[in-house]
């Protein structure tokens, strides 16, 4: 059985989507919560589910062992960024090379790096009058939403559309396509 941690810092709708996913799943269990924010909605859905939460500072996590060792005593197999904000430190990169992934309410390389998250992505893709939008699932790297794409997803962006809207929107793409994908890579991992 594959350990997921899911790390998150806001309302963790889409964490709350892939533990119901791989709620009887013999392929993989939903191990761990990481969040940089104890009132965070996320961690209540963590207390709802009773999957145990770590809640870490910023200082241990960037400058220190980046809680490394809490993560391999849980035996983590994946860890899935699902709105974290926080750049993921090179030595958590190095001891979980390939197995760390996010997901983004864009089609990168647009619209991604500091700052770039929720309603600013979508303002500034209204901004742009672009066309088309959507999700990016990608391996982690050192930079902001920058490493190797693994899936990618569109919808349209209407002339009236709002932030908000096409916030909507994207999201539920998010939903439905990201646990699928965790679900993949855990797959092909174990052939
Ligand atoms: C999601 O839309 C995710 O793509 C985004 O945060 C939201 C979290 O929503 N992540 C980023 O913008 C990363 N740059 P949720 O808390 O409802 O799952």
């Amino acid at each position: 059985m594959n350990k997921i941690a899911v790390f998150a810092s806001g309302g963790g709708s889409n964490a709350q989507k892939i533990i119901e996913y791989f709620n009887n799943s013999q392929l993989a269990s939903i191990a761990l919560i990481v969040s940089n924010k104890p009132e965070a909605g996320v961690v209540t859905i963590a207390e709802k589910n009773t999957i145990p939460t770590l809640i870490i500072e910023k200082e241990k996590f960037l400058k220190g062992s980046g809680y490394t060792d809490d993560l391999k005593k849980e035996g983590i197999d994946l860890i899935v960024l699902a709105g974290f904000l926080w750049k993921i430190p090179a030595l958590l990169i190095k001891t979980f090379p390939g197995k760390i992934i996010n997901i983004h309410p864009a089609l990168l390389p647009k619209y991604g790096g500091k700052g770039m998250y929720g309603f600013h992505v979508h303002q500034a893709v209204i901004d742009n009058k672009e066309k088309e939008s959507g999700i990016t699932i990608h391996y982690v790297d050192e930079q902001y939403d920058h490493g190797q794409p693994i899936f990618q997803a569109t919808c349209p962006v209407f002339e009236n559309d709002t932030a908000f809207s096409l916030a909507k929107r994207v999201q539920q793409l998010e939903h439905e396509h990201y646990p699928k994908v965790i679900e993949e890579i855990l797959f092909n991992n174990s052939k």
